[in-house]
């Protein structure tokens, strides 16, 4: 189906780009990265300013990045300039879509190495089954410390994680070189569904034997005192990584999308399908986590260490294991197929290179560059790249670029994209984008012009420089 008649390939409709812009925000974000945030930052300070800065940062920057998109019909730096162009403002604006098209790239590449993690888990689980038969928990008559070696023996292998992030990868190319319509959008309308009957059905399940209020206590018990400069860069950094935000990425959706959609209501139902998943990862997963009387604070090992250990004690633990993992694989692929397509519509553009050489153009440069984050838990755990940077000092590549794409590159590009928007962009353009108008539209123009790049900066002033406030 085309947009617009331009000839350029576009959503079907507004409900498949609903779909499709969830399926982008919703992924390993929501569910692997928000709960070990939250966990290794105090729980409910975080997650009370998290919410925060959903509302009153994510969500304008969200309207504004679709509505540059949209307006420009183009791939993410085309389409800044385009509407720089038109507001007679310098071209050289796109920067913030260029910014972001980069920052795509590096996250793709890591991105797919947890992807890949997440598929060795979905084969742990299956041949547990095979092994132990339907009956009982999980990994029936392994000692926990056996359980728990299952990651540090998959993330001590280098063959089997640049194994498993090439293969994840190569299922991701396999969806953006079919197109937006026929491949992006298919897997979305088919996808999201699913992932959504399989979330609500495993918190369900958990919630009967798992330590639900602790949960709640855990997560929304707000302490002044633990919000401090880096808990809230970590917290705007996940709001942007989870929302997609930052990367150029719902630019390039909206760039798919007809004139006819309202922008803002859409917006409202993508922010909101995002948070609510985060929630829900979170009241899914500690609950598990504490009725097995395991810690909240274990990061990147929350998912792939402590919980195989809780699925021990659960009846239907191998089963419900399974499809918990296909889960998270499900919420992955939609988002890397996202984050590939950022870079691929950009290399087209430029290149005039047709879809399926960009996209595999691009997939090899991420092989390259993820081959080297699946290294940093192994061969290449000592190489610690920024280590001259204190916020970056002792990390290995994976979270340098992790880190460096989530709390600085993000943050900028939204800070750049909120001056552009409020303050450079053609006023009349950018409403007739939005379609508001009363309170609503004043107070949108308060969060973009005023209160979004001026607590950007002040929240990256305080996360970066921690002691000199
Ligand atoms: N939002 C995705 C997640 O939460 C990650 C992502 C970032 C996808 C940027 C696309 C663009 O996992």
């Amino acid at each position: 189906m085309e947009s617009q008649g331009s000839g350029r390939d576009g959503w079907s409709s507004r409900s498949a780009f609903i779909l499709a812009a969830i399926g982008s925000a919703v992924g390993l974000g929501n569910l692997w990265r928000f709960p070990a945030e939250a966990g290794a930052n105090g729980g409910g300070a975080f997650v009370v300013f998290y919410i925060l800065c959903v509302v009153l940062i994510g969500l304008p920057v969200l309207l504004s990045e679709t509505l540059i998109g949209r307006h420009g019909q183009s791939s993410a730096p085309e389409s800044a300039r385009r509407l720089a162009r038109e507001s007679g403002a310098s071209r050289h604006w796109s920067i913030l879509a260029s910014l972001g098209v980069f920052s795509a790239f590096m996250i793709v590449s890591f991105y797919c190495v947890v992807g890949g993690w997440v598929l060795h888990y979905i084969w742990v689980f299956i041949s547990d089954l095979f092994q132990t038969g339907l009956t009982g928990g999980a990994f029936q008559g392994r000692d926990p410390a056996e359980i728990e070696a299952i990651w540090p023996s998959l993330a001590g292998n280098g063959a089997l994680t640049v194994g498993l992030d090439f293969a994840f990868l190569a299922i991701t190319l396999f969806f953006v070189a079919r197109g937006v319509s026929s491949g992006i959008e298919i897997m979305a309308v088919w996808l999201m569904p699913a992932f959504f009957i399989l979330l609500i059905a495993i918190t369900i399940y958990g919630s009967f034997g798992g330590a639900f209020s602790e949960t709640v206590d855990y997560l929304f018990t707000f302490e002044p005192e633990k919000l401090t400069g880096p808990v809230m860069l970590a917290a705007v950094g996940q709001a942007f990584f989870s929302l997609s935000l930052g990367v150029s990425g719902m630019i390039t959706y909206g760039g798919y999308v007809g004139r006819n959609v309202n922008l803002a209501g859409t917006s409202v139902i993508i922010a909101s399908a995002d948070t609510f998943v985060a929630l829900v990862a979170g009241l899914c997963i500690f609950p598990i986590v504490f009725a097995a009387g395991l810690g909240a604070n274990a990061g990147p090992a929350l998912m792939f260490q402590t919980l195989p250990h809780a699925f021990q004690s659960m009846p239907l633990g191998s089963v419900i294991g399974i499809l918990f993992f296909v889960m998270v694989g499900v919420a992955a692929l939609t988002s890397s197929v996202a984050l590939l397509e950022v870079p691929t519509s950009w290399l087209m553009e430029k290149t005039g290179l047709r879809r399926v050489p960009a996209a595999c153009t691009i997939a090899f440069g991420a092989m390259i560059l993820g081959a080297l984050s699946a290294l940093s838990t192994n061969q290449l755990a000592d190489f610690y790249p920024l280590n001259f940077i204190p916020l970056f000092e002792g990390q290995g590549v994976f979270d340098v670029l992790d880190g460096l794409t989530s709390k600085i590159f993000m943050p900028v590009a939204a800070i750049l994209t909120t001056i552009f928007v409020g303050w450079v962009a053609d006023r009349r353009l950018i409403d007739s984008e939005t379609g508001l108008s009363g309170g609503l539209q004043v107070i949108w123009r308060f969060l973009v012009c005023w209160l979004c790049p001026l607590a950007l900066l002040a929240i990256l002033a305080v996360g970066i420089f921690p002691d000199s406030i």
